[in-house]
């Protein structure tokens, strides 16, 4: 069957305004330095939520953005999907928060948790509501306030990722502009490398949890790296089969912004050279699920995407959850 060419419409992104730069973890007493955090991960800086930024603030910027770039206002949203693995409240949604800070009143919304393919797999869930032939215009964020949910305490983990939202408006196209193909993948065995264990309903918050930092973020990072190599090459290669094309159609790589070793890894193993990949990890961090939207955003406003542009997601997260997408502008 053929696929309804659900295209992205308009893109947008928001960061917090203080930036942290690797050299400011020494004044926060964490034992580290900013050759090593670049040697490892290509990472020089990241933005960090101060009081009074919150995930539905950023998410409300960019979503704004995106919705201009449309020409589409909140009464036409149809749907807000939001994938987050750090909402602004574990209940209800922050996607509802944003639709009435909105004021998105026909829109349903709810959020996608698969951390950092939130926005990944967002985009896929609305091409699936577009198909039902009852949702026509969808609002898809990605964003996080990780600053909010990591131990600063660790040098392993908090040096690694950042705050930001990214957001996307999808409609139906009636030319031949859209997704040509996806790809969701989860491998549930593997939940423990990357998780917030503790503070959820199986182990409510107490106390003792706090003080040992259970509910923190916490990575088995070489784990973590390992299957993160393996599984977006995977999926780089399911996205070009899906779409029946060969790497040389790609005008652009964007694949998730975790760590500059990975995306070289991934590019290398589909056939892409560097100069055809999107790479603002240096900026921003790891942002989990903002990090392919923000992306997105910057490679579209600097001109890297144009019209008829055939471009390729990658994303990897906790879960693990990873896939692809292969869109043409
Ligand atoms: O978004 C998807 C999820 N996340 C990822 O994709 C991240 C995946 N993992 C990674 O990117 C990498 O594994 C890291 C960047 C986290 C670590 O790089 P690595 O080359 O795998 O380093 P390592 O874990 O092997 O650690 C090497 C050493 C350790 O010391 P010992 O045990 O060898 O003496 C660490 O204690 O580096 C030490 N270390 C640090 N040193 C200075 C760990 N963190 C730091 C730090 N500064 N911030």
């Amino acid at each position: 069957m053929k696929r309804p060419y659900a295209m992205i419409a308009g893109t947008g992104h928001a960061v917090p305004k203080r930036v942290f730069m690797n050299s400011d973890f020494a004044s926060i007493g964490i034992d580290t330095t900013d050759e090593w955090i670049f040697d490892r991960t290509g990472i020089r800086q990241r933005y960090i939520a101060g009081a009074g930024e919150t995930l539905t603030s950023i998410s409300v910027e960019a979503a704004h953005q995106a919705m201009e770039a449309a020409g589409v206002t909140a009464a036409e949203l149809d749907a807000i999907v939001l994938g987050t693995a750090s909402p602004d409240r574990l209940l209800p949604a922050t996607a509802v928060e944003v639709q009435a800070a909105l004021g998105a009143t026909r829109a349903v919304a709810f959020d996608v948790d698969a951390a950092c393919s939130g926005w990944l797999f967002g985009t896929q869930v609305a091409e699936g509501l577009m198909a039902t032939g009852n949702y026509e215009t969808i609002l898809v964020i990605g964003a996080e306030l990780l600053s909010r949910i990591i131990n600063w305490k660790d040098r392993n983990t908090c040096v690694l990722f950042g705050d930001g939202a990214g957001a996307t408006v999808m409609r139906k196209s009636t030319r031949q502009r859209g997704i040509l193909s996806a790809y969701m993948r989860s491998d549930g065995t593997l939940a423990d490398l990357l998780q917030r264990e503790k503070g959820g309903s199986r182990e409510p918050i107490t106390a003792e949890i706090i003080e040992e930092g259970g509910h923190y973020l916490s990575m088995a990072g070489r784990e973590v790296f390992k299957n993160a190599v393996r599984s977006m090459a995977d999926a780089a290669d399911r996205a070009l089969d899906g779409a029946k094309l060969s790497a040389s159609d790609v005008d652009l790589l964007i694949p998730h912004q975790a760590n500059i070793r990975i995306i070289e890894a991934t590019a290398k193993h589909a056939n892409i050279p560097m100069e055809k990949v999107f790479v603002n990890v240096g900026t921003y961090g790891n942002t989990s699920a903002a990090s392919i939207p923000i992306a997105l955003n910057e490679a579209v406003r600097s001109g890297r995407i144009k019209d008829g542009s055939i471009v390729m997601f990658v994303a990897f997260g906790a879960g693990f959850t990873w896939g692809s997408m292969v869109v043409r502008f």
